[in-house]
C-alpha cells in the first residue's frame, strides 16, 4: 500500500447503489485510484456493467447484488467482499430511492412510499454499516462515507420523504461516528447539490435542465457526478483518518456552513 497521505490504492471499498448513476462513477474513479471495488446495487445488470467497465480498464471489481434494506442481503454483501478481497476498508452508503420518486406535494405522498424511502435510505445505511462493522473492527479500522443531500441545507420541497431520510442520514452519521470511533472507524457524510447523473437527467427531464445551475452557486456551472468523487476519495483516505462525524458539502459553494 502506498504511504502517500491521500492514497487509497489497494483499499477494498463497497459502493452501494454502484450499478448506475453517481454510484457507478464512484466505482469507476475508485478503481482508477487503485481500489478493489464492490458494486452493491439492487440492480444486478447495472452491477455487471459497472464491473465490466472497470475490468476492461484494468481495474479490480466484483458485483454483490444487494437490497440494502434487507439485513440478510447486506450480510451476504460483506461476506462476499471478505471472500474476494480478505478485508473491508471503506463503505460508501450511496444507494437511495431518489430519481425514481415522483415530485409531489407532501400530503399526496402515499404512506407505503414514505415507509419504503425510509427503509432504503436510512435503514439501508444502518444495515450496511452494521454488516461491515465486525470486519472493520477486527482489522483495526475503516471508513464509512454516507451520501446525504443538499436538501438537508435548503429544505427543498416536493420529496418530503426523501428530504427527511437524507436529514436522518446526518443524524445517523454523527451518532455512529461517536459509537465506532473507538474502533478507529471514521464516519462522515457528504451533501451533494443537484447533480446531473444519468439517472437524474433521464428521470427528471425538463426539471433537470431548468433547475441547474442555481444562481447562488459560487461556481456557476452544472454539477456532475465527477464533482463528488474527490470528497468521497478524500474521506476514504488516510488523510481523513482524524475527521469523523462531519458533513462535507459539495455543491459548487451554493450553501455555506
Ligand atoms: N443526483 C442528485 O442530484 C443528487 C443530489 C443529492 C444527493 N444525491 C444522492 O446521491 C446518491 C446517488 O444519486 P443518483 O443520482 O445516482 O441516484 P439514483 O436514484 O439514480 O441512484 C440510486 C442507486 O441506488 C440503487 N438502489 C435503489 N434502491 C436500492 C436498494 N434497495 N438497494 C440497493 N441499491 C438500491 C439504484 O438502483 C440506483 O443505482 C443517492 O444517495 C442520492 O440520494 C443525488
Amino acid at each position: 500500500m502506498s504511504d502517500y497521505m491521500l492514497s487509497i490504492k489497494d483499499k477494498v471499498v463497497i459502493v452501494t447503489g454502484g450499478g448506475k448513476g453517481i454510484g457507478r462513477v464512484y466505482c469507476r474513479e475508485l478503481a482508477k485510484a487503485g481500489c478493489k471495488v464492490v458494486a452493491a446495487d439492487v440492480d444486478d445488470d447495472g452491477n455487471a456493467e459497472t464491473v465490466a467497465e472497470i475490468r476492461d480498464a484494468g481495474g479490480d471489481a466484483i458485483t454483490a447484488t444487494t437490497d440494502v434494506s434487507d439485513e440478510a442481503a447486506t450480510q451476504e454483501m460483506a461476506a462476499k467482499t471478505i471472500d474476494a478481497f480478505g478485508r473491508i476498508d471503506g463503505l460508501v452508503n450511496n444507494a437511495s430511492l431518489m430519481s425514481v420518486l415522483e415530485r409531489r406535494d407532501w400530503h399526496l405522498i402515499p404512506v407505503n412510499e414514505w415507509d419504503r424511502v425510509q427503509e432504503v435510505n436510512m435503514r439501508g445505511v444502518f444495515l450496511c454499516s452494521k454488516a461491515v462493522y465486525p470486519q472493520m473492527k477486527e482489522q483495526g479500522g475503516g471508513s464509512i462515507v454516507n451520501i446525504s443531500s443538499g436538501r438537508f441545507w435548503s429544505g427543498t420541497p416536493n420529496r418530503l420523504h426523501y428530504s427527511t431520510s437524507k436529514a436522518g442520514v446526518i443524524g445517523l452519521t454523527r451518532s455512529l461516528a461517536r459509537e465506532i470511533g473507538p474502533d478507529n472507524i471514521n464516519v462522515n457524510a457528504i451533501t451533494p447539490g443537484f447533480t446531473l447523473s444519468d439517472t437524474q437527467v433521464s428521470s427528471s427531464g425538463d426539471y433537470a435542465k431548468n433547475n441547474a445551475p442555481p444562481s447562488d452557486r459560487c461556481i456557476q456551472r452544472h454539477q456532475y457526478p465527477e464533482d463528488l468523487c474527490g470528497a468521497v476519495m478524500f474521506l476514504l483516505s488516510p488523510g481523513a483518518a482524524f475527521i469523523s462525524g462531519q458533513t462535507l458539502n459539495v455543491d459548487g459553494g451554493q450553501h455555506m456552513h
